[in-house]
């Protein structure tokens, strides 16, 4: 068995941050999402994993983090994708390196706690023509939706619907047997000019083959906007081992559950769990609070921040208070003018901020 990686896609929520970056690298709890999608798959004990990727800067940056998949115990190809053209169309440009063998489809962005391997194991068992995972959501319309029979069988699928036959979605993992190649090759583009997998699977339905479903009750997001990252990062940091590596000094206060990595520095600060501080990384005079990531590299210098996510090489001085926010890499954010005459401003595209004047 195989498994094939979605990691293309523009990450449009995600933006400005994902104008530079994929918006799979983005750090939960200090490593990044597509990470913990690897080491699920690893776990399995599947070995070849295709991963797709644009034809972009992202792809490149992608490329360099997993570089040949040892770090993971795999085996990674690259497989590039010219222009989003949908989830399905990635299956067809993955056939040469998919052959002839069942496998799983994983989508980069997605998070699913617990890993994938008993999922794997059940499929292997029961031998269905493809598996599909359901979740139970409170808006499906931005999703892919199963329509339930009432044994609980999938009898139809749609794909982001105005009115949802159910609050069943789609969860970005898919097992699937090498029927789904010709299903591929059937369906034709959706009105957002994607070919959806869902229709690919829908196809399988029509043909009366043996889809099984699972539902996860397990936590799981698709990560692709801010509030969800946060929420994610959230609910790893609860499951940190507390750990100091780095430097605190006498006066600093370290509460609950955090994680201070090897050569991060914490002077006259109070830190309270559940955080964690990277590598190399400065906090001095300051305040970090609960469901805080701070990356390798960074100064917090004389600030407050909290449930927050802080990339790498970042610096934050002088700046009370910072709550609920995802501060990308290379990013400095420092304090105003006590009586500002006029806001300067340089913001990436698509940026949100708020001012107060
Ligand atoms: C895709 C699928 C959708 C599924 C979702 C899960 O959506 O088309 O059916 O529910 O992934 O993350 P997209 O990310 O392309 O909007």
């Amino acid at each position: 068995m195989r498994a094939l990686v979605l990691s293309g896609g523009a990450g449009t929520r995600l933006r400005p941050l994902t104008h530079t970056s994929a918006k799979q690298l983005v750090p939960v709890a200090n490593k990044p999402v597509l990470f913990y999608g690897l080491e699920a798959i690893a776990e399995t004990g599947i070995t070849e994993v295709g991963i797709v990727v644009g034809v972009d800067s992202a792809a490149e940056e992608i490329k360099e983090a997993v570089g040949d998949g040892s770090q993971f115990g795999l085996d990674v190809t690259f497989i590039p994708q010219d222009a989003p053209r949908g989830l399905a169309h990635a299956v067809l440009i993955a056939r040469d390196f998919l052959g002839d063998e069942d496998f799983v489809m994983y989508l980069g962005d997605n998070f699913i706690v617990g890993g994938i391997k008993a999922l794997v194991d059940e499929f292997r068992r029961e031998q269905p023509a493809a598996q599909i995972l359901l979740t139970q959501v409170p808006d499906p319309t931005q999703l892919g939706v199963a329509e339930l029979d009432a044994y609980g069988k999938v009898i139809g699928l749609e794909e982001k619907p105005k009115q949802p036959k159910s609050d069943l979605a789609l969860v970005g993992v898919y097992m699937f047997t090498p029927a789904i190649h010709e299903a591929v090759r059937k369906i034709k583009p959706s009105w957002r000019n994607e070919l959806e997998i869902t229709h690919a699977i829908q196809w399988l339905i029509d043909q009366g083959m043996d889809l099984r479903s699972t539902v996860i009750s397990g936590y799981w997001k698709d990560t692709g906007n801010v509030a969800d990252m946060l929420e994610v990062n959230r609910t790893i940091l609860e499951t940190l081992e507390p750990k100091v590596e780095g430097t605190v000094d006498d006066v600093s206060e370290i509460i609950g559950r955090v994680v201070i990595e090897a050569g991060a520095t914490v002077t006259a600060s109070r830190i309270v769990g559940p955080a964690i501080i990277g590598r190399g990384t400065t906090v001095a005079d300051s305040y970090v609070g609960p469901f805080t990531s701070v990356e390798h590299d960074c100064r917090i210098v004389d600030s407050e921040i909290e449930f927050s996510i802080v990339e790498h090489d970042t610096s934050v001085e002088g700046v009370r208070r910072i709550e609920a926010s995802l501060i990308g890499h290379h990013v400095q954010v420092t304090p105003a003018p006590r009586v500002p005459k006029a806001h300067r401003l340089v913001l990436g595209d698509h940026s949100r901020i708020q001012i107060s004047s």
